[in-house]
């Protein structure tokens, strides 16, 4: 048997092989068709089933509603309300790590499409977990030391806010004079209350 490698026969494969891979051959028998003449028609055919199929998924798992939560606030305990926070530290936290780490998340128009909806969500879920302004109050002194040093750590080595957040939310993107001033606020913070500890 001779096997001719011409343009049409190497199609002819990839045809087959994708036909085998997307299933297209189960839903549309049809185009499992032997006849090399019939390759271009079935190549129109799976890349209709390929939308089909893709857009039905796409809807199926619009159902998959991630969490998108926003706990109630106990004003008297928020992070703003026990710190003392100035307004300029106040408008940095709000611009920048509000939407992740506090139960104020301003969910965008993305949140509600999935599948981005589920990784928005996660990492808001990951983030109150870490570090909740509006849960501030309820941490132990210890916890408030270490989740200070971490604000400090975080935003001078710029892992906070989550690099990816930027772009979307260009208020977010701090300049280094402003991450100066949180930072060192952090670290100020920190400070005072440990040396208020041994009083
Ligand atoms: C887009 C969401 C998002 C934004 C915005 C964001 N963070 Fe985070 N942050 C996370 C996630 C997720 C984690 C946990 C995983 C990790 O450490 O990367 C985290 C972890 C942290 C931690 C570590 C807590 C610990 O104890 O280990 C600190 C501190 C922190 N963030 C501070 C900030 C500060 C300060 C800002 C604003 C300048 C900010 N983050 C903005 C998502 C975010």
């Amino acid at each position: 048997m001779k096997i001719r490698m011409n343009n049409q026969s190497s199609k002819y494969v990839m045809c087959r092989e994708w036909l085998h891979f997307s299933g297209a051959l189960f839903i549309f028998p049809q185009t499992g068709s032997t006849s090399e003449k019939r390759i271009d028609m079935d190549f129109k055919k799976i890349a209709k089933t390929t939308i089909v199929v893709g857009g039905i998924i796409f809807i199926i798992i619009q159902f998959i509603q991630p969490n998108r939560d926003n706990p109630p606030v106990d004003s008297a305990i928020t992070l703003q309300a026990e710190m003392n926070v100035p307004a300029n530290i106040g408008s940095f936290l709000e611009r920048g790590c509000k939407d992740c780490h506090s139960n104020q998340t301003a969910w965008p128009f993305y949140s509600y499409i999935a599948p981005v909806s589920w990784l928005v969500s996660h990492d808001v879920m990951e983030g109150r977990k870490n570090f909740n302004m509006s849960e501030w109050g309820k941490y132990k002194f210890n916890k408030k030391i270490q989740k200070l040093s971490g604000i400090y750590e975080a935003v001078s080595d710029r892992s906070m806010p989550l690099p990816k957040y930027i772009p979307l939310h260009p208020a977010a993107n701090l300049s280094d004079a402003e991450r100066d001033t949180l930072a060192r606020w952090a670290q100020s913070q920190a400070e005072k209350m440990m040396g208020g500890a041994g009083e």
